[in-house]
């Protein structure tokens, strides 16, 4: 393995092609390895230790993992060291390098036995399981160059019942606002080009998802999602019911945004009326996920599970740590936020801080909390007018 250096992640050990630890844009030559996604990586060895705990409780078939878009195995070889409860993890890609790489690191961590290297086209890859639904896989991942848009059909088909599926989308600019066509005919709804959109955008992931899930007889229900400015990324519960998909549409809806003012509001039926406050023209992003993000009861549990006692004390863990405690108190039913800088600009004084205007907010009757979307959101019900009125004094 030529120009392939060996590297730890996690408990994990991976070649890696050289030139993708030294270029600022990792290579898709001699195969594609991104080392800032270590952090995705590492949330979701948490997040699938945790959702198997129950899943296993409640089935009893053998646990799979299937790594779609596997390049050179970094996330299914982690599963396959880390996630214990995985029996066999399938390590796909159409890059004959990344796999032979892949194969080589199983050997190295000696997991070879339980792991299966295929090189194939993702949806021939996908669907080439068996129909019968205990037979597919429990976990499946799909982390594409861009838009995971083409292959959702085919991860839902791959799914078990009450499976789960991971999804990155690193196409920010379509999902951001940019390119308003693309992103309606890729995620059916129009995003925002606004200080939030980057929740907009994995809103936007999460309800085409469920609109296609709709139609397969699924329901796919968010168990966690988060974003940083190169990917966005969402876990699923994927569930076999005809009656739950039929109600696909509670969770779907339109925010609408001033952008004179700053006014914005969200709700379930599609208006283009005019702004309250300064009677401007609303923009309109949706349709889209305006349902909850995270299953908090599971988060909870992750939390207490790996994250109590000295356990976990170093500062990467402590990061990761800040990261599910701000989702446990997020107002996750609010699908955008308010930022720190966009109030202080607003009020035409130097941003106050995040925890006290929190408190403000509260005091004044309203909901609020931080949101993992941006270190200085605010997310609350209060509108900006509210704000404003509370926080000039
Ligand atoms: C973003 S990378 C995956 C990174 C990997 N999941 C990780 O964590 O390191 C996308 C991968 O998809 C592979 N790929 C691109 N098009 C494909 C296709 N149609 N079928 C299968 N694999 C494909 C590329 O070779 C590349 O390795
Ligand atoms: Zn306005």
């Amino acid at each position: 393995m030529d120009n392939f250096i060996p590297i730890t992640e996690g408990q994990t050990k991976l070649l890696v092609p050289q030139n993708s630890l030294q270029e600022k844009v990792p290579p898709h030559f001699p195969a594609f390895f991104n080392p800032l996604a270590k952090l995705n990586r590492d949330l979701s060895i948490y997040i699938y230790n945790i959702f198997l705990n129950e899943y296993s409780n409640n089935k009893n078939n053998q646990i799979t993992f299937a790594d779609a878009f596997g390049g050179i195995g970094a996330r299914g070889l982690r599963v396959a060291v880390e996630v214990p409860k995985v029996s066999k993890i399938y390590i796909n890609d159409i890059n004959e390098l990344a796999i032979t790489a892949a194969k080589e690191s199983a050997l190295l961590n000696n997991v070879n036995e339980k792991c299966i290297f295929s090189l194939n086209e993702v949806c021939k890859f996908l669907i080439s399981r068996p129909t019968e639904r205990n037979k597919r896989f429990t976990i499946v991942d799909l982390d594409p160059f861009g838009s995971p848009s083409p292959f959702i059909e085919c991860v839902l088909r791959a799914v078990e019942d009450d499976g789960l599926i991971s999804i990155t989308a690193t196409d920010t600019a379509v999902l951001s606002g940019i390119y308003q066509k693309v992103c309606l005919r890729k995620y059916f709804g129009l995003s925002i080009n606004s200080i939030y959109s980057n929740e907009v955008a994995t809103r936007l992931i999460i309800s085409s998802t469920a609109l296609i899930a709709a139609r397969l007889g699924i329901y796919v229900f968010p168990i966690y999602a988060h974003s940083n400015r190169h990917y966005f990324r969402v876990y699923l519960k994927a569930s076999i019911s005809n009656s739950m998909a039929n109600k696909v549409f509670d969770n779907l809806g339109y925010i609408k945004h001033c952008f004179n003012c700053g006014e914005r509001n969200f709700s379930n039926i599609y208006s283009t009326d005019l702004c309250p406050i300064c009677n401007s023209k609303f923009h309109v992003a949706g349709q889209l996920w305006t349902g909850k993000l995270f299953d908090k009861s599971i988060i909870s549990n992750l939390i207490k599970n790996y994250f109590s006692g000295n356990f976990n004390n170093d500062k990467k863990n402590h990061h990761i740590k800040q990261i599910f405690d701000i989702s446990i108190e997020e107002l996750d039913d609010m699908p955008y936020y308010f930022s720190v800088d966009e109030i202080a600009s607003k009020l035409k004084t130097s941003p106050k801080k995040l925890s006290q205007i929190i408190e403000k907010v509260i005091c004044s009757g309203y909901r609020a909390s931080r949101t993992i979307f941006r270190p200085t959101g605010l997310k609350t019900n209060a509108s900006m007018s509210d704000l404003l009125c509370i926080l000039k004094n």
